[in-house]
């Protein structure tokens, strides 16, 4: 049984000085093809997926499949409900065995969004599971149905925050954005280097998709200890049957489940090497 709690992956992280990679997953075959990643490099990873997914993928169905994937790998894989909106949507995932939740009010006032946390930590406690929080606003929605403006962290905000919630980890806004990036981000690291030196707190690093491998690493250094990728593996799925129905080599439905499998594992072992999680479980 390696389902793990988010909070220890993110503390060897801290101790490693490297990141760990939170894949979304939408399916079963994206379950499996992160998971081989994962033992393959022996890494460990977080499995996510987030509230607004749930209408393609119902919680009752793919969060039961998730925990179970995670009890079964032989690397550490800890089960986050991404971007949860109300408490009731995370105390369902907390019910189904979720270790890690984020509350997302990023769009709430300051104020408001450190009660909700709040609310949200002590729900959390009693299932010993972990918290992501946000502030500042990472640009676009994680469906891409909302086009929210980024928002930069403010560094004064993050001690604030971590002083009056405790939160187990932090997500911050440094220009990075959900989904493909129209042009070339441009990561504020000097906010970055700002924040990590006034907290303590593990940060999250949103909206992985098209990140350059130098700025990955360069956040791994810099007090990032998870990054969230959801785009890229969706991309990689998709791109990977398609090359597979253009070289003939989809047969039949069974060979279409392994091109799925293996955009999803391509994807992960790329990432997983570029955060220096490999090795490390
Ligand atoms: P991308 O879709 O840009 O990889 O963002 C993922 C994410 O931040 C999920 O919360």
């Amino acid at each position: 049984m390696m389902l793990v709690n988010m909070r220890d992956l993110l503390e060897d992280a801290e101790k490693g000085n490297y990141a760990v990679g939170s894949f979304s997953v939408a399916n079963m075959e994206m379950v499996l093809g992160v998971l081989k990643a994962a033992e393959e490099l022996n890494a460990p990873v977080i499995l996510q997926i987030a509230e607004v997914r749930l209408k393609q993928s119902p919680l009752e169905i793919i969060g039961p499949l998730m925990v179970a994937a995670a009890e079964n790998a032989s690397t550490p894989v800890a089960v986050h409900f991404d971007h949860g909106k109300t408490i009731e949507k995370i105390t369902e995932a907390l019910d189904i065995g979720f270790t890690s939740v984020m509350f997302d009010g990023s769009h709430l006032p300051l104020e408001e969004n450190i009660k909700m946390t709040k609310k949200v930590i002590s729900t959390a406690e009693e299932y010993d599971a972990a918290v992501e929080a946000e502030i500042g606003c990472v640009g676009g929605s994680e469906d891409g149905s909302e086009d929210i403006a980024i928002n930069c962290t403010k560094p004064d905000d993050a001690v604030r925050f971590e002083k009056e919630t405790g939160v187990d980890a932090l997500a911050i806004a440094i220009g990075n954005a959900h989904g493909n990036y129209k042009s070339t981000p441009k990561l504020r690291f000097d906010i970055l280097k700002q924040v990590d030196d006034m907290t303590d707190t593990p940060l999250v690093l949103h909206g992985g998709t098209g990140i350059s491998p130098e700025d990955f690493v360069k956040c791994s250094k810099t007090g990032i200890k998870k990054i969230n990728i959801a785009t890229a593996t969706f991309d990689s799925v998709e791109n990977n049957v398609r090359e597979a129905y253009k070289n003939g080599n989809i047969k039949g439905y069974y060979d279409l489940h392994e091109a799925e499998i293996e955009g999803a594992y391509k994807n992960a072992k790329r990432h997983i090497l570029i955060f220096g999680s490999d090795n490390k479980a």
